[in-house]
C-alpha cells in the first residue's frame, strides 16, 4: 500500500509532460552530459543512469537523447504499473549516438533504508524530477550521505518553489483568495508522503545545502511552466492544477470548502475565457563531487 499522496495517475503525469520538457534548463542537462563524458572510462562502456520516481519515464526519456551512450537506465518507482508503462516508453527511444539504452527495472519503496546503496551502487549519475517536494530534510540528507560517498552527481529537475500565480498579458494577476488558496495548499502539500515530514517548496534549497555540506558544487536554475493566458497548456494542464490546488485546500480545510469551491469556478472560467494562464515555480539543480569539475 503506497502512503497517501505518493501516487500519480499517469493521466497526469502525461499530461504535464510537455509543460515539463518545455520548462528544463537545457543548460544544466548539457553540463550534465559534458560531466558524464569526462567520467567515461571508454566510449563503449555503457554509463548507469537512475531515475529515482521516474513515472512513465519522462525525465529519463528527455535525457536519453541528449546525453552521451550507451546508456543503462535504472528506473526506480513504487508503482508497478507506472514502471510498465515507462520501460517500452523509455526502450523506444535513443541516446545521443543512436543507441537503445540498457533498462532495469526497481520496484521499490524510497522509504526502504536499505534501497539507496543497492540502486546507486555503479551509477555515474542519479536523476529525479518533481520528487522531491514528497520528501522530508531526513530523507534528502540519507541521499546526500549515499551519493557522496560514492562520488555520484546528481541532476535534480523540476523542484516545486513553492510559488504560483495566475499571469495576464501583463504579468502577474495574482488576489488575495488565491494567496489564501495556495497557504492552505502549501500546508497540505507538507504531509508526510511516506518519505516523512514532506518538504514541498523548501525542497530546492534543502538539496542544495544538503548536497553543498558535502562540498558538492551546486548550479541551479529556474525551470518555471509559463501557461500562457489562452494557451493549449492553461486549458488542459491549467485546469486540472486549479482541481488538484482546490483539492488539496478543501481537505486541508473541509469547513471551508464553499469558499475555495468559488475560487475554483472563479479561476476555472478565467482560464476558460483566456483572461489569465499560471505561472508555477520550479528549480533545476545539477550537483557535482568535489574535485570532478567538466
Ligand atoms: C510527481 S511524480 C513524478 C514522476 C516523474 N519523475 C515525472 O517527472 O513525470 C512522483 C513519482 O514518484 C513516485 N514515488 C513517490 N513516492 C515514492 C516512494 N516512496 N518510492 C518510490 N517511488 C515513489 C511516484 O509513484 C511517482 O511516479
Amino acid at each position: 500500500m503506497n502512503a497517501p499522496g505518493s501516487r500519480f495517475a499517469s493521466d497526469w503525469l502525461a499530461l504535464r509532460e510537455a509543460a515539463d520538457h518545455a520548462a528544463r534548463s537545457a543548460a544544466l542537462t548539457k553540463r550534465a552530459g559534458a560531466w558524464l563524458a569526462s567520467r567515461q572510462v571508454a566510449e563503449s562502456a555503457p554509463l548507469t543512469l537512475v531515475d529515482l520516481g521516474c513515472g512513465r519515464a519522462s525525465n529519463s526519456g528527455y535525457l536519453l537523447p541528449r546525453l552521451p551512450g550507451p546508456q543503462r537506465w535504472r528506473l526506480v518507482d513504487h508503482d508497478a504499473e507506472l514502471l510498465e508503462v515507462a520501460r517500452p516508453r523509455l526502450a523506444s527511444g535513443e541516446d545521443s549516438e543512436g543507441k537503445r539504452p540498457d533498462i532495469e527495472s526497481h520496484h521499490i519503496d524510497l522509504a526502504d533504508p536499505g534501497a539507496l546503496p543497492s540502486l546507486l551502487d555503479g551509477a555515474e549519475l542519479v536523476c529525479a524530477s518533481a520528487l522531491f517536494d514528497l520528501c522530508s530534510l531526513a530523507w534528502i540528507d540519507a541521499l546526500a550521505d549515499a551519493c557522496a560517498a560514492r562520488q555520484l552527481a546528481a541532476l535534480f529537475t523540476l523542484s516545486v518553489d513553492g510559488h504560483w500565480q495566475f499571469i495576464d498579458v501583463n504579468g502577474a494577476r495574482q488576489d488575495a483568495e488565491d494567496e489564501w488558496v495556495r497557504g492552505r495548499f502549501i500546508a497540505h502539500q507538507c504531509r508526510d508522503k511516506g518519505l516523512g515530514a514532506a518538504l514541498g517548496g523548501a525542497a530546492p534549497d534543502a538539496l542544495a545545502s544538503t548536497f553543498g555540506a558535502h562540498h558538492y558544487r551546486v548550479e541551479r536554475a529556474a525551470s518555471p511552466w509559463w501557461l500562457a493566458p489562452g494557451s493549449d497548456a492553461a486549458l488542459t494542464l491549467g485546469q486540472a492544477l486549479v482541481a488538484g490546488w482546490a483539492e488539496a485546500a478543501t481537505e486541508q480545510c473541509p469547513a471551508q470548502a464553499a469558499r475555495v469551491e468559488a475560487w475554483q469556478l472563479a479561476r476555472q472560467r478565467d482560464l476558460a475565457n483566456g483572461r489569465c494562464g499560471v505561472w508555477v515555480g520550479h528549480v533545476d539543480l545539477l550537483l557535482t563531487p568535489p574535485g570532478s569539475e567538466a
